[in-house]
């Protein structure tokens, strides 16, 4: 269950006035306008009450036509203008400004996602902040905005009212404030309740949200057909939507009680109470039937006002504790970092004494609320590596072998620095890669993923890694040759600029399992990296296809480090040295003869995987 929020009076000012500066910021017209909007409806709403007031006393003494007719007159144009300005801002203006202030709010957040340590995705309470900022933040952004228009508004038009009641009878003006303040307790502990019913419903629309992708996102669809996984989802989507429902029966009934039979009786008693009030005023002469009929209005107008004016105040607080939020993630400062940008050419990586384990990795250290944490100690936290030692020299091919889980993945994910080991040190030219400023380390990287992903767009800009202009045409022909890929190049009709998926395009072009392992691979091929790494290149491949790249790959990289992961030791028989990985630990490296004439973990993996391409 959510932890009961609490918030000062100062915070919540603050982090409303520090929103309102962003907006101001992104969109300095969005601000002003609705500044101006607000104190234009204040007026709407309240001057027809004056109107009415002025009007009958008007008519009710004098009947002085001509007062009567420039008070019409000026109402008139008011009416006109203010109601023209309304229409063009809500109808034209408003929807373009806050698709902007979306669009700009959007990619501030979009670059803070990439800023952040890759460790933040493993942790779910993180990743649930993250979803839940980048979902919110820009409609919280709107209603702040819109709010404090409104809240104008009602400032204006109930001053103005209230004014106008004062100087018919003060114990009105008191009835409706009492009113008032009773409404805002109400408001304050229906607020406390909405934002601990989202949270504790949070998690639960993001397994809904989840389990909807499942069911239409294409990259499924043939897994769902063929296993029987839909059985699963479906009854997890059941539970989920129960326990929505209940949540929300819960809660149901606490809005009920609190807005149904607190605040609403209490309204209606007061009202009530005002109309038996002036009736009486009304018996005793000491209000005449005008000003009985002005002040009937003003209550019904300014009890609403106020209760409005109440709602709104309190909504800031709402908004407060999701600004904190918001303002937490956007300030998260990432622990991957480093100063050196230039970066010297590779001689030498070199692991010493690394350790590293994803419970730690993904520890509340990392969470953005927890500035002052201290890590606990990594007693029972489970090594996906454990003291790993050894040397990497330019120009070197390397292999790394291993069974499933051993560790290998996750020795690359620390070569690119999108963990920091738990404890020793990985050493570039013997500087620590620490010192480095990540993205201008990666550069010299090219890297393949074992989970690569292909991008819905074309395959020129897909080798690219997105930077792709004309200019570059020829070297994504040639990295697409190293991959093996002409021949099917040659058949698309628009080459290289062929869209990939059908996404967003009814032409794109839908690639085998191999084929687009074919393209992630180019991107290693896409620039001069002087250390090409890849995490099961071959996997999806077909054997001439397998052999013929890794002849390519020898070819290109000529002069280049290559570290290269594969379970098909008949591939890694052509690197200069390999490391066989076993459960975390490196536990034994050399050629593909040393190690065979060890007769260790790699000779026995080995002599299996021949045995079975004999029995075949
Ligand atoms: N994001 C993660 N969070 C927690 N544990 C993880 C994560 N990624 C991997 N692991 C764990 O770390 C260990 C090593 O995983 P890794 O992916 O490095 O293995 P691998 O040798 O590449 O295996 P494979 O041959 O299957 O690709 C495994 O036990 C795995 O469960
Ligand atoms: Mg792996």
């Amino acid at each position: 269950m959510a932890k009961k929020p609490k918030q000062k009076l100062t915070s919540v000012v603050k982090n409303n006035l520090l929103m309102l500066g962003k907006i101001a910021k992104h969109t300095p017209s969005y601000f002003v306008l609705m500044i101006l909007e607000g104190v234009i409806w204040g007026f709407i709403h309240s001057v027809v009450s004056l109107f009415n007031f002025k009007l009958l006393n008007a008519i009710d003494s004098t009947a002085d036509f001509l007062y009567a007719a420039k008070i019409i007159a000026v109402m008139a144009g008011f009416y006109i203008l203010a109601y023209a300005f309304d229409r063009w801002y809500w109808v034209i203006k408003n929807p373009l400004l806050r698709r902007k202030l979306h669009l700009s709010m959007h990619e501030e957040l979009f670059r803070k996602a990439l800023s952040l340590d890759l460790a933040c995705f493993d942790d779910p309470e993180f990743y649930n902040d993250f979803v839940w900022a980048m979902n919110e933040s820009d409609r919280r952004a709107t209603e702040v905005i819109e709010d404090t228009g409104k809240l104008i508004n009602r400032l204006v038009s109930s001053a103005t009212l209230f004014g106008l009641l004062l100087s018919i009878d003060y114990v009105i003006a008191i009835m409706i404030f009492s009113c008032a303040a009773i409404t805002a307790v109400c408001s304050h502990i229906g607020n406390r309740v909405s934002f601990n019913h989202s949270k504790e419903t949070n998690s639960l629309w993001r397994k809904k949200s989840y389990i909807n992708r499942v069911y239409h996102l294409s990259d499924y669809a043939k897994e769902l057909r063929t296993h029987r996984a839909d059985e699963l989802l479906m009854r997890e989507y059941d539970e989920n939507t129960e326990q929505i429902v209940k949540s929300d029966k819960k809660y149901g009934i606490k809005y009920f009680l609190l807005y149904g039979l607190g605040w609403n009786t209490i309204g209606h008693i007061t009202f009530f109470a005002v109309i038996v009030y002036t009736v009486i005023l009304l018996g005793r002469g000491d209000i005449m039937v005008g000003g009985f009929a002005a002040s009937v209005s003003v209550v019904f107008n300014l009890r609403w006002l106020l209760v409005d004016l109440v709602e709104r105040i309190t909504k800031y607080g709402k908004h407060s504790l999701y600004i904190e939020k918001y303002n937490q993630f956007m300030h998260f400062e990432p622990a991957v970092v480093g100063e050196i940008t230039d970066i010297p050419e590779f001689e030498s990586l070199e692991f010493r004494g690394v350790s590293f384990s994803y419970e730690f990795s993904s520890h509340p250290k990392y969470k953005f609320h927890d500035e002052n944490y201290t890590p606990p100690k990594t007693e029972g936290a489970k090594e996906a590596l454990k003291n790993i030692n050894l040397k990497i020299g330019a120009r070197e091919k390397i292999a790394i072998v291993g069974y499933n889980g051993a560790g290998k993945t996750t020795l690359i994910k620390l070569i690119m620095r999108l963990y920091d080991p738990t404890e020793g040190e990985i050493l570039y030219n013997g500087i620590n890669i620490k010192k480095f400023e990540p993205s201008a380390y990666r550069k010299k990287i090219g890297t393949v993923f074992q989970d690569f992903k292909i991008f819905a767009t074309s395959i020129a800009e897909n080798v690219m890694n997105g930077a792709y202009s004309e200019s570059d045409a020829d070297t994504v022909i040639d990295a697409l040759r190293t991959t093996d890929f002409t021949e099917k190049l040659e058949k698309l009709d628009a080459g290289i600029n062929t869209h990939l998926t059908r996404e967003f395009n009814d032409s794109g072009t839908n690639l085998s399992g191999g084929e687009a392992q074919k393209i992630a691979i180019a991107r290693a091929f896409s620039r001069d990296y002087p250390i090409v790494i890849m995490d099961e290149p071959s996997s999806a491949l077909d054997p001439l296809a397998e052999y013929k790249l890794n002849q390519s790959i020898l070819h290109s990289t000529d002069g280049k480090t290559v570290i290269f992961i594969s379970h098909r030791l008949s591939t890694t028989r052509i690197a200069d040295k390999i490391y066989m990985f076993d459960t975390g630990s490196l536990v034994e490296e050399g050629s593909h003869t040393e190690l065979l004439s060890k007769n260790g973990k790699y000779a026995e993996m080995f002599r299996v995987q021949s045995e079975k391409y004999q029995l075949v």
